[in-house]
């Protein structure tokens, strides 16, 4: 194997080559999932955003098809969510339609501009025509992203990040082209955070209906790196009301832009997150950047009093510990847990541990670890690239 496809992962998304970033376009059609995806397709490095496609009938086994949405006089094509639109209601026909961040540097103010666009595919996402009416909306903003749009009771809904403000907005439309302004409300997470990639979306829990929003930020958070937290919550179609603060959604430095899937079939909740490579840097020698985690089925759970996500990645673990007070567990890997904190590397998180020992799961690949305990409310993933390939435990 050469030395550049030995890290290659076995069961995670990575591109055959060049950069990815975030999972775009989730939506399950036809027995598929697709999974759009921020793209570079010229280097290894980010730049010259397009939107790269792969489909999956189990989200384990990827087949990568050409790129499905390409940059033009319009703007690059920053990350944004699809919807199978069965009904026609936007009159492209039974199609799947994109609805992205279209990005442009200009010479005029603002000096980058970001607004929210459409494109429609009729042959199942393998190519998207541009609508002619783009943008369908535009504030003249700089910092303007990453729309989730979702069929709620009448009509469809939108949650967008004015990223630079730590504002959400919530749009709603009846067709995907004229969008109406509901709400807008700050979510101030840190100073001089941008928030990008909001998600919101219900669960219920014992009968009771909950709704989860889901914020990727940086700077700051954990080491300084991107970080996701939620939020639980009221949504009333118009605006959503936090009843939480907000929670990590993952302890790890490279867990971030995660957002889940449209259409599932029965209903169910998978999250897909970016595993991004640490600060400006891109993996020692492979001729991609960047890889998905294992996707996750969310759900909810009461601990403690607390309404909490739990993560539970499609597949079973590679590994499973149990692990007592004041234990290391080394190889390759070294995982200790002392008191109430689990460490991995110089990352770590709460824990309890009941009777003295705390339950781990964990999913190791080539390039990775997605480490899930108490339950599956708490979750660190991390990339690593050991000298010799596979991790072992
Ligand atoms: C998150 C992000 C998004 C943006 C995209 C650009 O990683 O910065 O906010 O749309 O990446 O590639």
């Amino acid at each position: 194997m050469s030395e550049a496809e030995l890290y290659r992962p076995k069961y995670h998304f990575t591109p055959k080559k060049n950069w990815m970033n975030d999972p775009n376009g989730l939506v399950y059609v036809n027995g598929k999932y697709h999974l759009f995806f921020q793209h570079n397709p010229f280097a290894i490095t980010w730049g010259h955003m397009h939107w790269g496609h792969a489909v999956s009938t189990d989200l384990l086994n990827w087949e990568e098809l050409p790129i499905a949405i390409s940059e033009d006089e319009d703007g690059t094509i920053f990350s944004g969510s699809a919807v199978y639109d069965e009904n026609n209601t936007a009159g492209f026909g039974k199609a799947i339609v994109a609805i992205y961040t279209a990005n442009k540097t200009q010479s005029e103010d603002p000096k980058q501009w970001q607004g929210q666009s459409i494109a429609y595919s009729l042959d199942e996402g393998l190519t998207f025509t541009k609508y002619s009416g783009n943008p369908v909306i535009d504030r003249n903003l700089e910092e303007f992203r990453d729309p989730k749009v979702f069929w709620h009771e009448d009509r469809w809904v939108m949650i967008v990040a004015i990223s630079i403000e730590q504002k959400i907005a919530i749009y709603s439309s009846l067709d995907l082209k004229k969008w109406e302004l509901q709400s807008e409300s700050l979510f101030f997470i840190e100073n001089e955070a941008k928030l990008e990639c909001p998600d919101l979306f219900p669960l219920e829990l014992n009968g009771k209906k909950y709704w989860v929003l889901i914020l990727s930020y940086f700077p700051h958070g954990i080491k300084n790196e991107a970080s996701t937290k939620y939020v639980i919550g009221n949504f009333n179609g118009k605006s959503f009301e936090a009843t939480s603060e907000p929670i990590w959604m993952d302890w790890g430095p490279n867990c971030y832009a995660g957002v889940t899937y449209n259409n599932t079939p029965d209903g169910k909740r998978i999250f897909m997150a970016w595993m991004k490579p640490l600060s400006d840097s891109v993996h020692p020698g492979t001729a991609w950047t960047g890889s998905m985690i294992v996707p996750r089925e969310l759900s909810l759970t009461e601990r403690n009093g607390k309404i909490q996500l739990v993560q539970n990645p499609i597949c079973p673990p590679t590994k499973k510990l149990t692990l007592r007070v004041g234990e290391t567990v080394s190889g390759s890997i070294e995982i200790r847990f002392d008191g109430n904190m689990l460490h991995f590397e110089d990352y770590s998180m709460p824990v309890a541990a009941i009777d003295g020992k705390v339950e781990v799961s964990i999913w190791l690949d080539s390039c990775s670890i997605e480490i899930i305990a108490d339950e599956g409310t708490k979750s660190l993933s991390a990339t690593v690239f050991p000298k010799d390939g596979m991790p072992i435990i």
